[in-house]
């Protein structure tokens, strides 16, 4: 049977605490027991429906995280006050000192930073390597090694990652398999392809209104509860908790994520194929030129398309910075970092969102200076867009006018 996460949103009912349609928002981060007695099973997490304290769950965040594991289709999921939030206490969680972890070398920089910077601090260590290559994956696997980790699409260079094959991995060395699927809600679920963990940083489309930062783990019920566990579980004890207030505000967008995403994939789709045409070098999976295509395809849920990021190299970074700036000045969108907003939005990742990563690093993966990252905004007339976006090139000689 084919898996409709869409629906598994739209089928939610929740009624809020005086039969409003939308469920009532915990205001609290304390609440109390009628004996004493259940606030002792509580904190041995034998009492099932009571809350504690809101850094380790509210009913606000548990209605969110439920929807969140019906949308990736996992048991369940615990939500956190970033996307790193999540990513940083399920690596700590799933990997002890002396550990190691095989990661795809084209990932978000925050987290590449973590694995490179920060987790070695820990006695964690990582290699990163070319994620589409399952041969060169198996070669780095280690007897120490407990983590493999990936992103179904990559930020920025949008490769993308063979999920069941990378699971049969991971399967084979008794590894975990986390995947970060930010760039490709509801398109590819992680989980049906054999994921142990499925993260998203709920900042980007998820949210879709770029006004907060969250993010979210699904996973089985276990691990779930190891993460929140009172004595060692890293999310609680690390304490990214995210605010119900917030938390309800994300659960209101969510569900409209199957129309936005519809619209992202259009637009990023018309535009990828009429830059392509042009003779830019274009990178979006849904082009047949993009050199995982078919394996996007083979993977993907239908209907949402393949998804709003695309790129495009103009050569060098002044060209880049020139190109944003006209883009932003003429309305196109806004020279920002992050995506998944109803206005486009573009930044160069080698001197942004990326710099974290050493440029000789940025080079051997292919990351030029002349990259521009696009997250494609819900713009109703992108004919307009592309004609204007194409003037604004031609002004600036990356496109030559008889392209036009
Ligand atoms: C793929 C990906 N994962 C994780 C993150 C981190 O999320 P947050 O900024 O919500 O902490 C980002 C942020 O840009 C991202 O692009």
């Amino acid at each position: 049977m084919k898996f409709k996460p869409a629906n598994n949103i739209q089928d939610l009912q929740y009624f809020g605490e005086f039969g409003g349609v939308n469920p009532s928002i915990s205001d609290s981060s304390t609440y109390t027991f009628l004996s004493a007695k259940t606030m002792f099973d509580t904190f041995e997490g034998n009492a099932d429906g009571c809350y504690l304290y809101s850094r380790h769950s509210s009913p606000s965040n548990l209605y969110l995280g439920e929807a969140l594991a019906a949308m990736e289709g996992t048991e369940t999921a615990t939500v956190t006050a970033s996307g790193m939030g999540a990513i940083t206490p399920v690596l700590m969680q799933l990997c002890e000192a002396g550990e190691h972890i095989v990661s795809s070398r084209t990932i978000y920089g925050g987290t590449y930073a973590f694995l490179k910077n920060f987790a070695p601090r820990l006695g964690i260590n990582t290699s990163f390597i070319d994620i589409t290559k399952l041969d060169i994956v198996e070669a780095a696997i280690t007897p120490k090694t407990k983590v493999l980790y990936c992103e179904s699409v990559s930020n920025p260079l949008l490769e993308v990652a063979d999920i069941k094959g990378l699971a049969t991995l991971a399967k084979k060395h008794s590894l975990k398999l986390v995947v970060d699927n930010t760039f490709s809600p509801l398109s590819i679920s992680p989980a049906n392809l054999g994921a142990d963990v499925v993260i998203h940083s709920l900042t980007k489309f998820i949210n879709g209104s770029s006004d907060t930062v969250g993010g979210v783990v699904c996973g089985t019920q276990e691990f779930i509860n190891q993460l929140r566990n009172v004595n060692d579980g890293a999310a609680m004890l690390l304490g990214s908790t995210m605010d119900s207030l917030r938390s309800a505000s994300v659960l209101k967008n969510l569900r409209t994520l199957h129309i936005r995403m519809q619209q992202h994939s259009l637009n990023a789709s018309y535009l990828a194929e009429k830059f392509e045409k042009d003779g830019l070098k274009t990178v979006y999976p849904g082009l047949a030129s993009h050199p995982s295509h078919e394996l996007f395809k083979s993977m993907m849920n239908e209907k949402y398309g393949f998804g709003g990021m695309l790129t495009i190299d103009v050569g060098s970074l002044d060209k880049a910075n020139a190109l944003m700036e006209l883009m932003q000045e003429r309305n196109l969108g806004y020279l920002a970092v992050s995506l998944g907003f109803y206005k486009t939005l573009f930044s160069a990742p080698g001197s942004s969102t990326s710099s974290e990563i050493p440029e000789e690093e940025q080079a051997e993966m292919g990351l030029s200076d002349g990259l521009i990252r696009f997250s494609i905004g819900l713009d109703a007339d992108i004919e307009r867009t592309y004609s204007m976006m194409r003037d604004c090139m031609i002004e600036l000689n990356i496109l030559e006018k008889e392209f036009a």
